[in-house]
């Protein structure tokens, strides 16, 4: 499940697009603190950018600089081509959905949603029409009159979603926006914040620290590791080639092989591991020092498990079955190496009786095909 890019258009690619959000080299420090650490980012407008990242890592201060409620310590912030250093939140392109978003209980959802309307000046019968339009949208059409504690917790945040959105930003800031829904009302959501944000061209920047809403919602993704941005890129190629190990293994999960090499030509790599108890094929070379210390870095999915021994292969693992979570769609089978390492491997369940029954305690041999993983340098 990826962003749909119904044009496949991917202006990050065309170095003659001018970025809608240009940031160069951005700090934030509160005190010894630095909780923005000299970022430089491009943005292009009708994307959905995602920000994800560990807990304090720095993400709603970024936002919240581009907001305007946070002042740069140093870097500029340039939106739609305008320098927003002295610009005021209010006079900004933007608006912001906060992380504890509030809304006011004492008014019905009709007023909470018209409030930035109403504040502009605007007549009755005109934020009527915009306030039903925009409820249609995030499908609380009906709900007009509802005080925010008659909503659920996902009415709610769909309210806020709605207010964020009634003055049409060029570019919603979102704070965690589905973080108070339970996966399944989240799952749906985040398909409708991906129609919402299509229906509108309304660029959006979004903060998770979910990796799978990340991947599901996102044009492309920024993961960020303590006020920097370790990677960033769409979603596929930040999961398939993740640059470093904090990456590989803050998207999805991923099994780390320590090694050295032991050969390095153009389209030969070979790994001595330890971990893994062999030595590790890869169909090309990384063009690093003689005995570098490395990472072989494979996916759960990536594995093909087996009881019988496969024929022909390069890289092949013996263990044994120590323990399987069975997913519904798929199981994860636990297998521990010879060498004492625990491998996470998974298995979509097809056919049910199809393949030969996995159970525990089996010795099982684990491949992969030569180019299924990623050699990491750090
Ligand atoms: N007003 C402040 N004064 C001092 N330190 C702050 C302030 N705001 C944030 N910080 C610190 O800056 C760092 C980044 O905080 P930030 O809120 O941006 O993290 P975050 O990535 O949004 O985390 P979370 O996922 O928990 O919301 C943290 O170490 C935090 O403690
Ligand atoms: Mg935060």
């Amino acid at each position: 499940m990826t962003h749909p890019n119904p044009t496949d258009e991917k202006p990050w690619l065309d170095i003659d697009r001018k970025p809608f959000i240009k940031i160069r080299n951005l700090t934030k420090k509160f005190g010894d603190v630095v909780a923005v650490d000299n970022i430089s980012l491009d943005i292009y407008e009708n994307e959905l950018f995602s920000l994800l990242g560990g807990s304090g890592c720095g993400k709603s201060t970024l936002l919240r600089m581009l907001a305007g409620f946070e002042i740069p310590t140093s870097g500029t912030i340039e939106i739609d081509g305008q320098n927003m250093l002295a610009v005021p939140p209010h006079a900004r392109p933007t608006n912001m959905m906060f992380q504890s978003y509030a809304l006011f209980p004492h008014m019905n959802v009709a007023k909470n949603v018209g409030y930035g309307l109403r504040r502009d000046g605007l007549q009755k019968a005109e934020i009527d029409i915009q306030v039903s339009e925009i409820l249609e949208l995030v499908q609380l059409g009906g709900y007009e009159k509802r005080k925010p504690s008659q909503l659920s917790g996902g009415q709610r945040q769909r309210v806020a979603l709605a207010r964020a959105l009634i003055k049409k930003p060029k570019l919603l800031l979102l704070d965690e926006p589905l973080g108070a829904l339970d996966k399944k009302l989240r799952e749906e959501t985040q398909f409708e914040l991906i129609n919402i944000q299509e229906t509108l061209g309304v660029t959006f920047i979004v903060v998770t620290h979910d990796q799978e809403e990340a991947m599901t919602l996102s044009t492309r993704i920024g993961v960020m590791d303590i006020g920097t941005i370790a990677q960033i890129g769409e979603p596929q190629e930040v999961y398939e080639f993740p640059r470093t190990r904090y990456v590989a293994d803050f998207i999805g999960s991923v099994n780390l092989f320590e090694g050295r090499v032991i050969k390095d030509s153009p389209n030969k790599l070979v790994i001595e591991s330890p971990d893994a108890g062999i030595n590790i094929h890869v169909p090309h070379g990384v063009s690093c020092s003689p005995n570098q210390l490395l990472w072989f870095a494979l996916r759960p999915e990536k594995f093909e498990i087996s009881v019988a021994k496969p024929k022909n292969v390069t890289n092949l693992l013996k263990g044994t079955v120590e323990d399987i979570a069975y997913l519904g769609g798929q199981s994860v089978y636990l297998v521990r190496l010879e060498t004492g390492r625990l491998v996470r491997t998974v298995r979509a369940n097809r056919d049910r009786g199809a393949e030969a029954p996995i159970t525990w305690q089996q010795d099982v041999y684990l491949t992969w095909a030569r180019s299924a993983g990623v050699v990491l340098t750090s």
